[in-house]
């Protein structure tokens, strides 16, 4: 492919489907400001948007040039597919060793405690590779762990000593590590500086609102402003200033209590904290995962930490500032009036999606390095005609006593104010071309069918148009004025996934859906530097009955301006696609491929008899050329 096809412009047969989007309008927004919408949008749009176009949105003539690819069909192979003239490799592995003293991954004894100390965490997610005095420096989540495949080597494929579970441990964080073009290879750099895990055992500052508060204070940590470590890492985020941000997601699931008949409090019910964990074992190697001794542990877990790639010495950041629950990423832009903006995502069914707007200003020449420290959460709310607002979390609006408070019972705060309950959001991505940001609402099979863990109400309507939703949307909204500060937007859904080979009502989805690129549960979002808007799913791959002809977990292509879907490629069996940056030179795309084999059915990559390893795979043109 020539460099002068490279960014096409907008396929033309992205067809308007009036018939099928006029049902999913309904659901969403009135018929009225739909017609007005369609028509300030030209016929692309109409096809897919509800079109509220705000007097503040402008259509911009091909600002959103596009990868040319023919598009890949869905499959279930057990291998990475990508169109022609593109090419993959795997990068780094679960169990690479990231120095020479580890020793090579072992798919007999699948590793232990002390290999796992040396070598790549398990379940990569959300990573971004950082440039920094010509070197590429990957950072790169480690969310979980498999259990049955890094304790395959056990007959119940679960920790059976101290080790293993040190062993899990070790696998969870944040694998650091420094990337080099060897010939057209990508490999990691062993022993480079900058090398370094955290993980749940290394030493964190709490810092902003609640540091210090009487909910952080613990018996290892009576002042409540530094604790250990960081576990269950899923989306990313990154600042403008050289920082990582890592999001803690299902932080619940490793604690438990050694006094089973324990009356666990509302305050822990709400995230999901339970007497039992989910088998992860770590209270036995460590008391303080015990919640019946130590009950203010879990308060220090599920917030934003903010990680300085370029110095191996650095302490992690715990930014309470952007609240408490299940992040899932850290969306940051620099509004036009200088304050920083995080979109954060609450992964769970019938929570929240919330914003954080610093109370200082980015500057370039300044010192940022503590802009994440303090400033104002809001939630959001949208209502049914295509509006939206953002509302405050203050003592007055929440009745909390404190913003600490508001910092650390995040989702009790929103519930306070009436935010809207969403569809599981996961990640945000906004798009650089206008004020403008899109969510991945994966899916909730609980819509419309009972209501969140805070018992507000999952009615049916708005950014959540399906009742026990299965296959999930990407909502968008617009911020008022282009000012990402702004409390007002408008809203509407840029595609409503669905089948439309096997249904032929609302779950056929939204007109830029066909069978060519449908797909469920959106997932992982990012834009490019040019604006295409990659998604990723983590979603059913069956591949049969209501999945069918989906295949396996892919990433898609999206064109925000017509609305255009199309399959870019195909993971391999049993996986999750998720995580997504780029080389300096914009010539190699990384991807993460998550938990293939989860139920015990890929070798991915390593293909006959081995073991199947979460994996960072590069994809690059076969021509060398720009790829984002
Ligand atoms: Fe870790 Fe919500 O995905
Ligand atoms: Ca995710
Ligand atoms: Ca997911």
């Amino acid at each position: 492919m020539s460099k002068d096809n490279y960014y096409a412009t907008s396929n033309p047969d992205c067809k308007s489907q009036e018939t099928d989007f006029d049902r999913l309008s309904d659901i969403a927004i009135s018929r009225r400001s739909f017609l007005k919408g369609a028509a300030y949008f030209g016929v692309s749009s109409f096809a897919v948007s509800a079109g509220l176009g705000l007097p503040s949105r402008k259509v911009e003539a091909a600002t959103t040039r596009w990868l040319s690819f023919n598009p890949v069909k869905a499959n279930s192979l057990d291998t990475v597919t990508v169109p022609e003239g593109f090419k993959w490799q795997t990068v780094v592995s679960w169990g690479d060793p990231m120095w020479s003293k580890g020793k090579a991954f072992d798919h007999v004894s699948r590793g232990n405690a002390a290999s796992q100390a040396l070598a790549f965490g398990d379940n990569c997610d959300g990573m971004k590779l950082f440039t920094h005095n010509g070197r590429s420096i990957l950072a790169c989540n480690n969310e979980s762990i498999n259990r049955s495949i890094i304790f395959g080597n056990r007959a119940s494929g679960l920790p059976e000593n101290v080790d293993d579970a040190n062993k899990g441990v070790l696998a969870h964080g944040i694998s650091i590590v420094e990337l080099k073009n060897d010939n057209g290879d990508w490999v990691i750099v062993k022993d480079s500086r900058y090398n370094r895990k955290i993980t749940p055992e290394t030493q964190m500052e709490i810092t902003g609102p609640a540091r210090g508060h009487k909910l952080l204070q613990t018996a290892a940590d009576p002042k409540g402003v530094a604790s250990l470590g960081t576990w269950n890492n899923c989306g990313n985020g990154e600042t403008p200033w050289g920082t990582y941000l890592t999001c803690e997601e299902n932080f619940h699931g490793y604690f438990s209590s050694s006094d089973a008949d324990m009356k666990i409090p509302p305050e822990l019910k709400r995230y999901g904290i339970k007497a039992k964990d989910k088998g992860y074992g770590w209270a036995l190697a460590d008391e303080r995962f015990d919640i019946a001794r130590h009950p203010n542990e879990p308060n220090r877990a599920g917030y934003i930490v903010e990680i300085d790639p370029a110095d191996p010495n650095s302490t992690p950041k715990k930014r309470t500032a952007l609240g408490r629950f299940k992040h899932e990423n850290a969306e940051l832009v620099i509004a036009e009036n200088g304050h920083v903006v995080v979109y954060l995502g609450d992964d769970e069914r019938g929570e929240f999606l919330y914003k954080f707007v610093s109370a200082g200003k980015y500057s370039e020449m300044g010192n940022n390095r503590d802009l994440l420290e303090d400033g104002d959460l809001f939630v959001a709310r949208f209502n049914a005609d295509g509006s939206g607002k953002w509302l405050a979390l203050t003592p007055e609006t929440t009745g909390m006593s404190s913003k600490a408070e508001i910092c650390i019972h995040t989702r009790q705060a929103a519930s306070a104010v009436k935010a809207t309950t969403m569809d599981r959001p996961e990640w945000v991505a906004a798009n650089p071309n206008k004020a403008e940001a899109y969510c991945c609402l994966t899916n909730n099979i609980n819509r419309g069918v009972k209501p969140n863990a805070g018992g507000d109400a999952t009615p049916v309507g708005g950014p959540n148009p399906r009742k026990a939703n299965k296959y999930g949307q990407i909502v968008r909204w617009q911020a008022a004025n282009d000012d990402h500060t702004a409390e007002d937007f408008s809203w509407d859904l840029f595609v409503v996934a669905g089948n439309p080979a096997v249904h032929s009502d609302d779950r056929k989805g939204s007109g830029n859906v066909n069978a060519d690129n449908m797909f469920n549960s959106p997932d992982g979002l990012k834009f490019d530097t040019r604006g295409g808007m990659w998604i990723q799913t983590d979603g059913k791959y069956s591949n049969k009955d209501d999945f069918a002809g989906m295949g396996n977990n892919q990433m898609l292509l999206g064109n925000t301006e017509t609305g255009e879907i199309n399959r870019f490629m195909v993971g391999p069996k049993e996986c999750e696609v998720t995580g997504l940056t780029w080389s300096g030179d914009r010539k190699t795309m990384f991807v993460g491929i998550q938990h293939p084999g989860e139920k015990g059915d890929s070798h991915f990559p390593g293909g006959g008899d081995s073991v199947p390893r979460s994996t960072v795979i590069a994809i690059s043109r076969e021509d060398d050329g720009l790829i984002g």
